[in-house]
């Protein structure tokens, strides 16, 4: 067997291979990292056939649903998963065979509703189910610290002591451990009556994870993270620099026309001089009054230099193959000391 671990913050994912059929599975994706999966399997040799989530992330984006469409295999989760873009839903027990391997699934709700742990030769890919040292938190949507009960002592830690652990996070920078380990070990397994193990799962009081809003929008439905969206944005539009547009101005040769799209306040307090003014949220109502020109260059700005590059993508699938967006914002303009112009559109 074929294995890397990628450790990105405190997420861990697996990329598990088999070296006779060059056959691979990629366990738990980050949308951070999908590059790296990717070189990883090409250096190893080894072609990716499935991407498996061991459940619905609230604290990371996953890579799942985009490296589907890159790599054209389908991505595997539990039954349970409320996911739409999942290919193959596995039921427990179920196998999935990756060349001479096979990688077993054993339903383990309690995290989530949908958490399953994957088996494979001398060791288990746990998810958030159990960590080192820790389990998965069972107050997110979905938890259920009893179900967690059931899943940890009638489920995973029935597995064989030796079995080695390989968790969905790790903060530590610990490899992996054992089953034997985390049962002796593990300060959460040693409540070991259901009711004491509840009250200590409910009693934990943790902060909720940063983005867990968008992560669990974007995991549940497939749908695109902020950064994804502005970096879809950035790569189908060129960029001009703060320093050349002030070249530009300067020697009078502006000879494109400058849109700030940000509020008519935001506008009327300092905009770049000579700049026209459409509010991204009226770019496409009024587009037709105000670009009559489709060939012209238009350099557009907003604040921070994002949603420029939103607006410019825009434009340019509109036909305007002539709109740039400004590398930076006003911020970044009025930062490096150069020249403001306030009041209306002149
Ligand atoms: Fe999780």
């Amino acid at each position: 067997m074929l294995f890397e671990t990628v450790a990105t913050g405190g997420c861990r994912s697996y990329l598990i291979g088999c070296e006779e059929t060059c056959a691979a599975a990629l366990i738990d994706p980050e949308l951070s990292q999908v590059d790296r999966y990717a070189v990883l399997a090409a250096r190893d040799g080894l072609r990716i056939k499935y991407l498996v989530d061991t459940h619905t992330h609230a604290d990371h984006f996953s890579a799942t649903q985009q490296l589907a469409r890159q790599l054209n295999v389908p991505v595997v989760m539990h039954g349970a998963s409320p996911a739409p873009f999942v290919d193959l839903r596995l039921q427990s027990g179920e196998l999935l065979v990756v060349g001479k391997l096979r990688i077993q699934a054993m339903h383990t709700p309690g995290h989530t509703r949908d958490s399953m742990c994957l088996t494979v030769e001398d060791r288990v890919f746990t998810g958030d189910t159990l960590l080192i040292g820790g389990t998965g938190r069972t107050d997110l949507p979905s938890g259920d610290a009893g179900a967690l009960y059931e899943s940890l002592f009638d489920g995973v830690l029935k597995l064989d002591p030796s079995t080695k652990v390989f968790p969905a996070h790790e903060y530590k920078g610990r490899a992996h451990t054992t089953i034997g380990q985390e049962l002796a070990e593990n300060p959460r397994l040693q409540k070991r009556e259901r009711g004491e193990f509840i009250e200590m799962m409910q009693n934990l009081n943790l902060t909720m994870p940063t983005h867990i809003t968008e992560a669990l929008r974007t995991n549940m439905t497939g749908g695109k993270t902020v950064a994804q969206m502005l970096a879809e944005a950035a790569a189908i539009v060129p960029f001009m620099s703060l320093a050349e547009l002030k070249a530009c101005i300067e020697s009078h040769k502006c000879d494109f026309t400058v849109l700030d799209v940000r509020e008519r306040d935001a506008f009327e307090e300092g905009h770049v001089q000579g700049a026209r003014h459409l509010p991204r949220g009226q770019l496409e109502l009024r587009v037709n009054q105000e670009l009559t020109d489709p060939t012209r260059r238009i350099l557009v700005y907003c604040e921070f230099g994002r949603v420029s590059t939103l607006a410019t993508a825009t434009l340019r699938q509109m036909g305007f193959r002539g709109a740039v967006a400004l590398d930076g914002g006003m911020k970044a303009w009025r930062e490096a000391g150069y020249p403001v112009v306030a009041g209306k559109e002149g």
